[in-house]
């Protein structure tokens, strides 16, 4: 390796060193950006408008993702397109690390059982709606009209991914509004991790 070579991948690897800051100092940034969303998602990721998912506790992957398909155009919103534009990569991992430093809990009502939740949906957003995949989101607590809308952006492939869409080709009006109600009226709670 010439030596010209081997300064330029020795910068490399030292300014993706620097670029790389401490898990607590991502925290602490990423608390600082979350102010330009609590108005709309809490400052713990618990919603405050109807229309705005919780995200307070899901996989940092997922909400990393979702915010670089905004910011990228691959996922439409007209208040999320306009938030994530001006935000750098390293504002929104900081960001998603703050989100997914909190922990979702999720309650069923008292009268539903466990084995009522929709089989189809169960092996990845779990029957209380919380994920048990690192790249799918919680679905416990989200306004049913949020659900319904999403699930028909996958059929209509207004918003597009490989499991949800072909997933959601397949189901009916009556059949989402039926899974978008089972999730919604699990009871949430957003608290800080130990
Ligand atoms: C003016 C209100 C508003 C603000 C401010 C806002 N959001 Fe959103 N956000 C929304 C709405 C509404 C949606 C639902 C988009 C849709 O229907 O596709 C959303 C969706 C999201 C999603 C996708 C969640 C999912 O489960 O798919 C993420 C992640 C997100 N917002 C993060 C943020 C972050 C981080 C910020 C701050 C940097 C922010 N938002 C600022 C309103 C807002
Ligand atoms: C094999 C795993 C899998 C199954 C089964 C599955 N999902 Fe998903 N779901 C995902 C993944 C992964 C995503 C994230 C998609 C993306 O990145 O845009 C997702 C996203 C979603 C979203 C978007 C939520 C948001 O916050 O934006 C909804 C709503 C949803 N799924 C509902 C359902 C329902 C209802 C069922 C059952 C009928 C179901 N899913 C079955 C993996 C799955």
């Amino acid at each position: 390796m010439s030596r010209a070579i081997a300064m330029v991948l020795g910068g490399l690897l030292l300014a993706g060193g620097l670029s790389h800051p401490s898990f607590a100092e991502d925290l602490e940034a990423g608390r600082k950006v979350a102010n330009m969303c609590r108005t709309c998602h809490g400052i713990d990721g618990y919603a405050q408008i109807p229309i705005a998912p919780h995200i307070g506790g899901e996989p940092k992957e997922y909400l990393e993702g979702q915010l670089m398909a905004f910011k990228t155009g691959a996922r439409h919103h007209e208040m999320m397109s306009v938030v994530t534009a001006t935000l750098s990569a390293q504002q929104i991992s900081d960001v998603a690390a703050w989100y997914a430093s909190f922990t979702a809990v999720a309650t069923l009502p008292a009268n539903v059982k466990e084995t009522e939740a929709p089989a189809a949906c169960v092996s990845c957003h779990g029957a209380d709606g919380i994920s048990v995949l690192f790249n799918a989101p919680n679905l416990a607590g989200e306004v049913n009209i949020y659900i319904d809308t999403q699930l028909k952006a996958f059929r209509v492939g207004k918003r597009q991914h490989e499991i949800m869409s072909e997933i959601a080709s397949e189901m009916t009006d009556a059949e989402i509004r039926e899974v978008a109600d089972w999730y919604s009226k699990v009871v949430l709670e957003i608290v800080p991790s130990d």
